[in-house]
């Protein structure tokens, strides 16, 4: 991988967008190599959780590469959009292994939208967001404009979209778009806590809880009705039978893992 490092912890997997010169921003190669260690990992049994983060002090990402579709056309436009979606952001999204963004600087468009699509966000009180793509005369295409109205509801996506404005870590806390504010030199070592809690609980369960979440933004989908269903497979698992027998025993729970 030229674009990417990955270190490995006990259950925690932890990627680094490592473009630091061009402050990590996505090219098509590392779209690509993320795509390829993301799914590696969510089929490693001992990870359990996955951070990612971006390289240096100053940006998290910040953006797609511009210098790699400032001549493309409406189908070439449409393809990068299409593509990316499906390679990196919808891949997150609904990924069976939970996602933590450690935004460490700058997360403007892609970058932000990358934030966006993990499960949820951590920032450090350095960090700026924002979807700065109309300065360039296009709109956000990884999913921004959906995913900012989602997390930060109609009026500020509107707003933040429009004037291409970008929000500090705390007005991000304030918005819901952010979980929590840590000092920079803090933040990977608190994300990685956060991780390590999640680590401890069941991974099957925590599958079927992402999907039944993600249920709620999908089309055509009843999310109640994922809920039960999933709800049910739960019964059926080990985990449940190891969870609940912990439980009435008085012990710990060991959850063997994915
Ligand atoms: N795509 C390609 N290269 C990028 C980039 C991006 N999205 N963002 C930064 N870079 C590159 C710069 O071109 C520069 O490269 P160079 O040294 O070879 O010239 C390098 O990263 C450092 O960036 P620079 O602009 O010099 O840093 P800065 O501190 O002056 O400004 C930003 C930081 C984030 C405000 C500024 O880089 C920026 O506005 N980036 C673009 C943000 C954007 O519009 N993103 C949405 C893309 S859809």
């Amino acid at each position: 991988m030229e674009h990417i490092l990955i270190e490995k912890q006990a259950h925690i997997a932890v990627i680094t967008i490592n473009r630091p010169t061009k402050l990590n921003a996505l090219n098509k190669e590392t779209i690509q190599e993320l795509h390829e260690a993301f799914s590696a990992l969510n089929k490693e049994q001992a990870v359990k959780a996955i951070i990612i983060t971006g390289s240096g002090e100053k940006a998290f990402v910040a953006g797609a590469d511009i210098s790699e579709f400032a001549n493309f056309s409406v189908q070439e436009g449409q393809e990068l959009a299409a593509q990316g979606q499906a390679l990196l952001f919808d891949f997150v999204q609904n990924l069976s292994t939970p996602v933590i963004a450690a935004v460490n600087g700058f997360a403007l468009g892609g970058g932000l939208e990358l934030a966006m699509a993990c499960h949820f966000r951590v920032a450090s009180v350095n960090a700026k967001m924002g979807l700065p793509e109309v300065t360039l005369g296009v709109i956000p295409g990884y999913g921004g404009t959906q995913r900012l109205t989602q997390l930060v509801g109609k009026g500020r996506a509107m707003e933040l979209i429009m004037t291409a404005g970008m929000v500090d870590a705390e007005t991000a806390k304030n918005y819901g778009l952010v979980n929590h504010v840590v000092a920079q030199e803090e933040l990977l070592e608190f994300a990685k806590g956060i991780a390590a809690k999640i680590a401890n609980n069941s991974s099957v369960a925590i599958a079927k809880a992402i999907q039944a979440i993600n249920a709620n933004f999908e089309d055509g989908t009843n999310g109640y009705a994922v809920e039960i269903e999933n709800f049910g497979a739960c019964f059926g698992t080990e985990d449940f039978k190891e969870g609940t027998t912990a439980f009435l025993e008085k012990r710990k729970a060991i959850f063997p893992g994915k």
